[in-house]
């Protein structure tokens, strides 16, 4: 099998454990949709697994991020601050909310948002006018802070905590990437007002699509259980208190998220593996540098990403290209978000690194199942590419 030419795909799920049973259970007990046991179970499991209060289970990660902006009274014409590389949903979450993303730029270390020039834009091109933050060239106000755990990598939390604070706004972690990784020994998506986590097919978890907020705070997490099921004040006279969304999750989709999450630690540790297994394959490398792990850091390695120095391998295109060919897929990282069509009007303050990311990086095949055969093909591949 070891030189097997069968296709390594980049990540797919991993469904080894009781999926089955308990889709099969909502089937047989007609619960099917968006209330039922499995719906309060991975709610009550997920919030105990990362250590929060309570989660509000929704149907995707996208809406989790919505939900929580709105829960954290983000509004029309408010600004979030935000990293410039990270998929595109981050940012449209703040647009649907009628609010306008600023980009920050990455720090080299995390690839995540850097603190040090999130700070420098909070005192450099904010003010304080009439108790509210106001970036100057825009004349809005800024209301929250969204770092994303890149990858699996958490950001640096304490730092934008510190901001957070210091300036009155919200913290929303977009921690859809990265379940089970744990930032000074927390697991990430508890620091803040609210976390978020997806579980789309490609994520650490799949429950085929869904998201969850998670928060330690009962006010928000009652605001998010009305707003994520149509504001419904009154159920049995049809009485609405706000305009809401239906975001609820369906109890098939959490059946599987409760077999999932019993596999979750061993997902984790499977993907450290797979991390640990290239970076050692890979050390000897000219030019490829992997994104790490600080030390106070435990990354989920949702992803496991590289640099490559383009004097000795060219752009990273020409590397995804030539593995797609070897039957290897290897994904590009996160086309910034400043750069994308509906994003370019918008600000981005001194964001440079994160082009260089994009330009250098890409994710190496490290599904949940992969073997050490394709690892080593995958290896093999990058040592006689050059
Ligand atoms: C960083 C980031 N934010 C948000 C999302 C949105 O999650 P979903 O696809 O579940 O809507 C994803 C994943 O797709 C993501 O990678």
């Amino acid at each position: 099998m070891i030189d097997s030419d069968d296709p390594v795909p980049n990540a797919v799920p991993h469904l080894a454990g009781k999926e089955w049973q308990y889709v099969k259970e909502c089937l047989d007990t007609n619960w099917v949709s968006s209330i039922g046991p499995f719906v309060d179970r991975f709610e009550r499991e997920m919030a105990a697994y990362v250590d929060a209060r309570h989660g509000i289970a929704v149907v995707t990660g996208t809406a989790a991020l919505h939900a929580a902006l709105v829960a954290a009274d983000v509004g029309p014409d408010d600004e979030v601050l935000v990293p410039s590389l990270t998929f595109v949903a981050t940012a449209n979450a703040i647009r649907y909310c009628g609010a306008w993303p600023v980009f920050m730029d990455s720090d080299p270390k995390t690839w995540n948002i850097d603190p040090a020039k999130t700070a420098e834009f909070l005192a450099r091109e904010c003010e304080r006018r009439s108790g509210s933050l106001v970036n100057r060239a825009s004349g809005r106000r800024v209301k929250a802070i969204l770092p994303v755990h890149l990858y699996g990598h958490p950001a640096d939390l304490d730092p934008l905590l510190d901001l957070a604070s210091r300036h009155a706004l919200a913290l929303v972690e977009d921690a859809t990437e990265s379940l089970g990784a744990r930032y000074k020994g927390r697991r990430v998506g508890v620091a803040g007002q609210t976390g978020c986590l997806s579980f789309n097919g490609n994520k650490i978890i799949t429950t085929g699509g869904g998201g969850m907020v998670v928060t330690n705070d009962e006010r928000t997490a009652r605001r998010l259980r009305s707003i994520t099921t149509q504001a419904r004040g009154d159920a049995k006279e049809w009485i609405h208190d706000a305009v809401g969304f239906n975001y609820r999750m369906t109890n098939i989709q959490a059946a599987l998220g409760v077999a999932q999450l019993e596999q979750l630690d061993h997902f984790v540790e499977s993907k450290r593996a797979t991390a640990r297994a290239y970076t050692e394959a890979l050390a000897g490398l000219t030019g490829a540098e992997p994104c790490g792990e600080q030390p106070w850091a435990h990354s989920n390695f949702w992803m496991y990403s590289i640099q490559l120095d383009p004097a000795v391998w060219g752009s990273a295109r020409r590397v995804i290209d030539a593995a797609a060919a070897a039957g290897i897929q290897c994904r590009p990282l996160f086309y910034p978000v400043h750069r994308q069509p509906p994003y370019r009007d918008c600000q981005a303050y001194r964001v440079e690194v994160a082009d260089r990311l994009h330009a250098r990086g890409l994710s190496l095949p490290c599904s949940v199942g992969i073997t050490q055969a394709q690892r080593a093909r995958v290896v093999r591949f990058l040592t006689h590419l050059k």
